[in-house]
C-alpha cells in the first residue's frame, strides 16, 4: 500500500509536462473494439484505471502492446462479450464497454458497477438511452445484459448531461442503423476526444462539445491512430499545489481553454496565471484571499474533480472560502483529514465552509478517493513537518509519476510502501 510521504515548506519551482487525461483514455480504450481493427494511441498516462483496462480487453480476445505512452489494440481477435464481476469492480469507467460490447457483438453482460467512494453512481440513464435506441435490458443477479438483433438510431435526451452516458450513446450509436441525435448531452473535453477517435475509425460524429450530437453511422477503417488529449484535471492538480505551496510553475501540454473555471478562481485569490498556446504559468508569492464561491457543474462549470484540489489550497487564504458540490453527494470526505492537519473546515450538506488558518500542521491522513488524496498531498505542502497520506492505491488511479513530477518542481514528496508503523 503506497504512503505519500510529504514535508511542507518548498515553493515549487520549474516546469512539468502534463500527462495525457486519464477520462479521455478510458473510453477510448473501450472504443476500440467498436468496429473491429488495430487502434494505434499516444499519450496514454501510466495508471492503475489504464492497467484495469487493459486487462479488460485482453481478457474479452483482443491483442494489446504498451509501450510508454504508446497502446496498441488489435481487436482482431475478439471473442467475448462479458466483463466478470472481480474485472469490473477494478474502476467505475468499465461501465463505458457496455456501449462498445454492444455496438461490436449486439450483446453484453457484465456485472452491475454498484457504489464507490463517491456514492451510488447509478447508471439508470445508460440503461434507458440503451434501451431507447433498440436494446432490451435485463438485470438479474447483480448482473446487467443488454442485448439488440437491430439498433436504431433515435433521438435521445439525457435526463442529466452525464459523462458517461453520453459516451455510451456514442459507443452504441455507432452500430444503430439510421441517425442518433442525442441532447442534453455532456460538453467535457474527453467527449470531443472521443468523437475524434471514433471518427478516426471510420463514425461519422459531429457535435460533441455542445449539448446536441449526431451519430450518422460507422465505416470501418483497419487502423486508426490518435493521440490522447491532456489532462486537464492533472493540469488543475499542479497548478493548486503551486498555489498551496507558492513558487512558480510552467504546465507545458496543456489546452489553457479546458482550465478557465479553474484559473479563474486561482487568479482571483491572487495567484498570477499567464496562458500560452499550449502551456499555463501560475506564481503565487504572499498569502492568498479566499476563493470566491465555488459550485460544481457539469463543464464548462467548475470540475467535481478539482472541488477538493482546489479547497486544499484555500485552506491558509485570509477569508471564507465556500464550496458547492452539486455532482457527486459523497465528495467531502478529504474535508476531515484536512481537519486532522488543522484546517477549519465546516459542512453543511452539499456546503463546505473553509476558514484560513495561519498554519497547518502535519498529520498521518488517509486518502478516501483519487481527487482527494492529490488535495491530501497538496494541503501537506503547505504544512508544517511531515505529512503521511496512507493511500490504498487511489491517486495511482489517475496519476503517473505523482512524487516524481512534484519533487522535480522542488516539493519534498516521496512515494513508500507502508510497513508496520503506517498501517
Ligand atoms: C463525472 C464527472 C466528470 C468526471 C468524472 C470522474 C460531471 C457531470 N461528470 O463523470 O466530469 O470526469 O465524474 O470523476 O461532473 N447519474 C445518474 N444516473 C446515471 C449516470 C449518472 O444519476 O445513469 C448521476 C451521478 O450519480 C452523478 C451525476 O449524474 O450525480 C454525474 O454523473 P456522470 O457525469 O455520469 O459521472 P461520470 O461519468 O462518472
Amino acid at each position: 500500500m503506497p504512503v505519500w510521504k510529504v514535508c511542507g515548506g518548498n515553493a515549487l519551482e520549474g516546469s512539468a509536462v502534463v500527462q495525457g487525461a486519464k477520462n479521455a483514455v478510458l473510453p477510448i480504450l473501450a472504443a476500440s473494439i467498436v468496429g473491429g481493427g488495430v487502434s494505434c494511441l499516444d499519450n496514454c498516462p501510466k495508471l492503475l484505471d489504464v492497467d484495469a483496462s487493459l486487462e479488460i480487453l485482453h481478457y474479452l480476445g483482443c491483442s494489446v502492446m504498451q509501450n510508454r505512452g504508446k497502446i496498441l489494440i488489435d481487436s482482431g481477435g475478439m471473442s467475448r462479450n462479458h466483463i466478470p464481476h472481480a474485472l469490473m469492480m477494478k474502476m467505475r469507467s468499465s461501465v463505458m464497454f457496455m456501449g462498445a460490447i454492444l455496438a461490436r457483438c449486439g450483446e453484453v453482460r457484465l456485472s452491475a458497477p454498484g457504489g464507490c467512494e463517491l456514492g451510488s453512481r447509478p447508471i439508470d440513464l445508460h440503461l434507458k438511452a440503451l434501451h431507447e435506441l433498440g436494446a432490451e435490458i435485463e438485470e438479474s443477479g447483480g448482473e446487467v445484459c443488454c442485448r439488440a438483433s437491430k439498433l436504431k438510431g433515435t433521438h435521445i435526451n439525457l435526463d442529466f448531461p452525464s459523462v458517461g452516458a453520453t459516451e455510451n450513446v456514442m459507443l452504441a450509436a455507432c452500430a444503430a442503423e439510421g441517425t442518433t441525435v442525442l441532447t442534453n448531452a455532456a460538453r467535457e473535453p474527453e467527449i470531443v476526444d472521443l468523437q475524434n477517435f471514433l471518427n478516426a475509425k471510420g463514425a461519422k460524429i459531429h457535435g460533441a462539445g455542445t449539448a446536441e450530437i449526431h451519430i450518422t453511422g460507422f465505416s470501418p477503417r483497419s487502423v486508426t491512430e490518435h493521440a490522447v488529449l491532456p489532462d486537464r484535471i492533472a493540469a488543475a492538480t499542479y497548478l493548486c499545489a503551486a498555489a498551496s505551496a507558492g513558487g512558480d510553475v510552467r504546465l507545458e501540454r496543456v489546452v489553457p481553454a479546458h482550465l478557465n473555471t479553474v484559473t479563474d478562481v486561482l487568479r482571483s485569490m491572487g495567484c498570477e496565471v499567464a496562458e500560452g498556446e499550449r502551456e499555463v504559468r501560475l506564481r503565487r508569492s504572499g498569502r492568498l484571499n479566499a476563493a470566491r464561491p465555488v459550485v460544481t457543474k457539469p463543464y464548462p462549470g467548475f470540475p467535481t474533480d478539482a472541488q477538493a484540489l482546489l479547497m486544499s489550497a484555500c485552506l491558509k487564504a485570509g477569508g471564507t472560502s465556500v464550496f458547492v458540490e452539486n455532482i457527486f453527494e459523497n465528495r467531502f470526505r478529504h474535508v476531515s483529514e484536512l481537519r486532522r492537519l488543522g484546517a477549519d473546515i465546516r459542512v453543511e450538506g452539499r456546503v463546505a465552509m473553509v476558514s484560513g488558518v495561519a498554519k497547518l500542521t502535519g498529520a498521518p491522513v488517509s486518502a478516501c478517493d483519487l481527487r482527494g488524496g492529490a488535495a491530501l498531498v497538496i494541503a501537506g505542502l503547505a504544512a508544517e513537518n511531515v505529512t503521511e497520506v496512507i493511500d490504498t492505491g487511489h491517486v495511482e488511479r489517475g496519476y503517473e509519476r505523482f512524487a516524481q513530477t512534484l519533487s522535480a518542481l522542488g516539493a519534498d514528496v516521496q512515494r513508500c510502501e507502508a510497513t508496520s508503523d503506517t498501517e
